[in-house]
This record gives structure tokens, sequence and C-alpha cells, in this order.
């Protein structure tokens, strides 16, 4: 199988990253990880790319020319999917246009419900029954793109944000790999 290259975009704990790293050593998996982007220079998650001698590259997205860097790197690499896996930072309509349907992202939610921040806080406060994770593909609108796959729980009267958010990256671990086999299963 020809793997197809991806770079994994990330802005914190990088947990997703290295559960996508672990997926991306099964020669049937169809992703290879070539490159790691981070908008953080404290964030953890590079500890990931380091370990595995994948090239990351951390740039300032604040700088006006983030994109532009990004774009030549990620054509330096040929790459052909991007993974958000916790990038915080919005991207552009031109840079989208760019890799239109080749960026997916893992939201927090049950898409379209919450999306956007604090996530957690706003289902508790709305005493949701249920939550999960949703992969999608990433179009200009935030959070906005196709679903590819969610998953879910049931939410009990225990949970709290700490809980919430621990179930939800653990059903993410799961969606995320799922989602990529199913983008590319009849390609
Ligand atoms: C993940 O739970 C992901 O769903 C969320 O950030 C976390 C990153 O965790 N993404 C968003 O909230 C995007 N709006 P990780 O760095 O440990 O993979």
């Amino acid at each position: 199988m020809v793997k197809k290259k991806t770079c994994v975009f990330i802005s914190g704990n990088g947990s997703n990253l290295k559960n996508l790293i672990y997926s991306s050593r099964n020669n049937n998996f169809p992703i290879s990880i070539e490159l790691v982007i981070c908008n953080n220079k404290k964030a953890k998650g590079i500890i990931y790319a380091k370990k595995n001698s994948i090239p990351f590259l951390i740039l300032n997205t604040k700088m006006r020319n983030f994109e532009r860097i990004a774009l030549k790197e990620l054509k330096k690499y040929k790459i052909e999917l991007i993974c958000l896996a916790g990038f915080m930072r919005i991207i552009s309509k031109e840079f989208i246009n760019k890799f239109k349907r080749k960026i997916i992202n893992i939201h927090p939610s049950l898409l379209p419900k919450y999306k956007g921040l604090n996530t957690f806080e706003r289902i508790l406060k709305d005493k949701e029954k249920k939550t999960g994770c949703t992969v999608h593909f990433v179009n200009e609108n935030l959070d906005g793109g196709r679903v590819i796959l969610q998953k879910s729980f049931l939410i009990k009267k225990s949970d709290n944000i700490l809980s919430l958010k621990q179930k939800t990256q653990n059903l993410e671990y799961k969606a995320f790999p799922e989602a990529i086999v199913k983008i590319f299963r009849y390609n």
C-alpha cells in the first residue's frame, strides 16, 4: 500500500498525534506521518515527533507569514493530507482552498452541536444526555465541514469537565484512525 503523506498540526498535549503515530505503524493503515507543525513552542506534543524522528516545525501563528511558510514545508514534504489534532488556530480560507478536502479535524463534541471552545463546560451547563467527538473535513466555516465519523457516550450525573474530557479523548483515539481508514477506503 502506498501511504498518503500526512502532516499533523498540533498546539498542545499531542495525545491524538501520539495515537496517530501508533496507528500509522500498521502496514495497512493508509497514512504515514511525515511532518508535524506546531504553533506553540511549549507544546508537550512535540516530544512525540522527536521520539519518533518525525520532522517538526514550530511556527508562530501570530506571524503574518505563518501560512506561507507552512505551505512551503507541506510542498517540500509532498503532503497529501493534513490532520488537525488539537490545533487551536483558525486557518484562512485561502489555505483551506489550497488543500480542499484534504484537511480533517477532530472536535470534542457531536457537531453541529458545540462548535468552538469550552465544549465540556457548555455541555454540562445545558444538561446534555450524551456527547462525544466528531472527525470532519475542514471548510471555511468554523467546525463546519462535512462529518466523516462521530462517536458518542451517555453522560452520567457524576460527570464533570475532567471526566467528560477523558471519556471524549478515549473515543477520539478510536475515531481519528477510523475516520482516516474510512476516507481512503475506496481509493
Ligand atoms: C482534543 O480533545 C481535540 O478534540 C481538541 O483538542 C484536544 C487536543 O488534545 N480540539 C479542539 O478543541 C479543536 N477545536 P491532544 O493535544 O492531546 O491531542
